[in-house]
């Protein structure tokens, strides 16, 4: 098989807050057109680490490289393009609660595109069928269940067509089945979108089924990445602690 592009690289990052040291010295590579699983204890980093795929956070030192932008030297334009190219399913906030389900997958169409409004209304409506809501259009999110706003924040996440998906945490607070049902969407959009994925997750079934490359984050740096199997047989100490929930 050919070797797949890097699409997103962590070179020696180092990122505080205070004196509270949180990345310390991150090699990272995400490669392109696959799904890249992020595991590691509460804490650890991984959140701030997709803040620096999209500029929200910025490496104290070392070097963040997206698509050939080094994120630290990035121009305002530059990143704006780059973030309409980033679809984000959030940690916590996936919706806008004071909008209904359709003005939360219409909104990055109307903030960053000049899409005439029959057109956005179209497209609102393949994004939702795509995660089976449709019909929900008008609801507001608080009137859907947990899978349903996960599903629905998914569907806004594609209406820009990114050519990356970040998820931080998709499936924390779902229960088995929801979780699947999660992990058949991230690997149907990988599928029929020839995207690049990041998945951050403490879920290890999850882990299993969508993951073509997983990195264990621990102590400011990536002590594993590789494939999920050679992770397995080598045996890792630290992986082996983390998948028995003693890490951390
Ligand atoms: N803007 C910030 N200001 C100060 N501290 C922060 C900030 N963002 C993150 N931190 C701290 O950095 C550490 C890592 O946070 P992060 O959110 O990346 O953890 P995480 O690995 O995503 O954890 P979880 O699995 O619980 O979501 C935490 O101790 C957090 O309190
Ligand atoms: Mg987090």
């Amino acid at each position: 098989m050919e070797h797949p592009k890097t699409a997103i690289s962590f070179e020696n990052v180092y990122k505080s807050f205070g004196t509270q040291a949180v990345l310390q010295g991150l090699d990272l590579e995400i490669p392109s057109g696959q799904i890249t699983t992020i595991l590691g204890p509460s804490g650890c980093g991984k959140s701030v680490t997709l803040k620096h795929v999209i500029g929200i956070e910025q490496a104290d030192s070392g070097r963040v490289e997206v698509v050939g932008h080094d994120m630290s030297n990035v121009r305002q334009r530059d990143l704006i393009t780059l973030r309409k190219r980033i679809g984000v399913l959030f940690q916590s906030s996936a919706l806008f609660d004071s909008m209904t389900v359709k003005e939360n997958v219409a909104f990055g169409l109307r903030m960053h595109t000049k899409m005439p409004e029959a057109e956005i209304a179209e497209r609102v409506h393949v994004c939702l069928d795509a995660v089976k809501l449709a019909g929900t259009e008008e609801r507001m999110p608080v009137e859907l269940s947990g899978g349903m706003r996960k599903r629905a924040a998914l569907a806004r996440a594609i209406a820009m067509s990114p050519d990356f998906i970040l998820y931080d945490e998709p499936t924390t607070g779902l229960d088995p089945n929801t979780s699947n049902v999660v992990g058949d969407y991230i690997l149907k959009l990988q599928n029929e979108l020839d995207i690049t994925s990041v998945v951050v997750t403490h879920d290890m079934p999850l882990t299993r089924r969508v993951s073509d490359k997983v990195a264990l984050l621990f102590n400011g740096k990536a002590v594993v990445q590789g494939r999920l199997d050679d992770i397995e047989s080598s045996q890792n100490e630290v992986f082996q602690l983390f998948v028995d929930g003693r890490l951390g």
